[in-house]
């Protein structure tokens, strides 16, 4: 069975995963007041720098419910409650809000005996690898009644599969007891395409028949955090300038700003097919 309360004793991390979500009204607010708001995240970021090591994502056009991934890793719990109330508290706080969180904890696996694949479980060494993919997991108990000789084989399975896929580093986080999932399960990889092929190779293995709940999942993209607060508003912005830049004239320029402004910022269309802006523009222009 499970390792006795000794057997997991040494250094164990917290690991959170929190996705926001930024109102589309913070696209529209004035180009000083995001930067603001910018500046602000990043000083909060930067201050816990020393006692939380924090990753940022963008899942801007991977996903309609989130945009950004922190992915906070620390010794203490405390640590990503307070850094959490820091966020809440920069001038982009009222635009933020967290509709995926999970927490989790690192610890030693059931199914993987050597010391040093004990102790890599134990503290996470993330790569500086370009795609993250996250799912929460959840087994169903039927597993958990299996005798463990039986569950070691098929997770030989499972791994064996696994280590067909060197461009894919795992993640396994530990979530019992503090949160709905029973792990997170975080993979970084350069290649999509290897990932997809495994998790659809994994699919084939016997543990798969004991998996309750494997979604949502979220395909993340690692950038600076300026980076993917600059990928939230960067089609607004390049649209507009593109736009204005091709209104020719003074009095077409200002007809179209006065027009522009007369919508509510997150009433903008950003995907208004150009035609239908081109059709638009003409009849301002007339
Ligand atoms: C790079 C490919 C993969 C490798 C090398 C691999 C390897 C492993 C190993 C060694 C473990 C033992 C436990 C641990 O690490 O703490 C494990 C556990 C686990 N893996 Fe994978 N895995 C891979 C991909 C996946 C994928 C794609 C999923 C989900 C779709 C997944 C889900 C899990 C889960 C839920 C556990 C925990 C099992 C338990 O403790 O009952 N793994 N994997």
């Amino acid at each position: 069975m499970s390792e006795s309360p000794q057997e997991t004793k040494g250094r164990r991390q917290v690991v959170k995963f929190s996705f926001y979500h930024v109102d589309p009204a913070w696209r529209g607010l004035p180009e000083e007041e995001r930067e603001r708001g910018k500046r602000a995240l990043g000083d909060v970021v930067r201050a816990f720098s020393d006692r939380v090591q924090i990753r940022s994502y963008s899942l801007v056009g991977t996903r309609g419910d989130a945009d950004l991934l922190l992915w906070q890793i620390c010794d203490r719990l405390d640590d990503i409650h307070q850094l959490a109330g820091f966020i809440n508290g920069t001038p982009m706080g009222p635009y933020l809000t967290m509709p995926y969180s999970y927490v989790a904890m690192t610890r030693p696996s059931v199914y993987v005996g050597r010391n040093e694949a004990r102790a890599e479980r134990m503290v996470l060494h993330p790569r500086d690898s370009k795609y993250l993919f996250v799912y929460p997991f959840v087994k169903t108990r039927e597993w958990y009644r299996l005798p463990l000789d039986h569950r070691q084989t098929m997770m030989d399975e499972h791994i064996r599969i696994g280590r067909k896929y060197p461009s894919v580093k795992l993640n396994t986080t530990y979530s019992f007891g503090l949160d709905d999932q029973e792990f997170v399960v975080s993979f970084e990889s350069d290649e999509p395409a290897d990932f997809l092929d495994l998790v659809m190779e994994l699919r084939e293995a016997r543990t798969s028949l004991y998996t309750l709940r494997d979604t949502p999942i979220f395909s993340c993209l690692a950038m600076s955090l300026d980076e993917a607060l600059d990928s939230l508003a960067r089609a607004l912005l390049t649209f507009r300038q593109v736009r204005t830049a091709s209104c020719t004239t003074r009095a077409t320029k200002s007809r179209y700003s006065t027009w522009m402004e007369s919508f509510t910022p997150s009433a903008i269309d950003v995907h208004m097919p150009t035609a239908r802006w081109a059709t638009a523009l003409r009849r301002m222009a007339r």
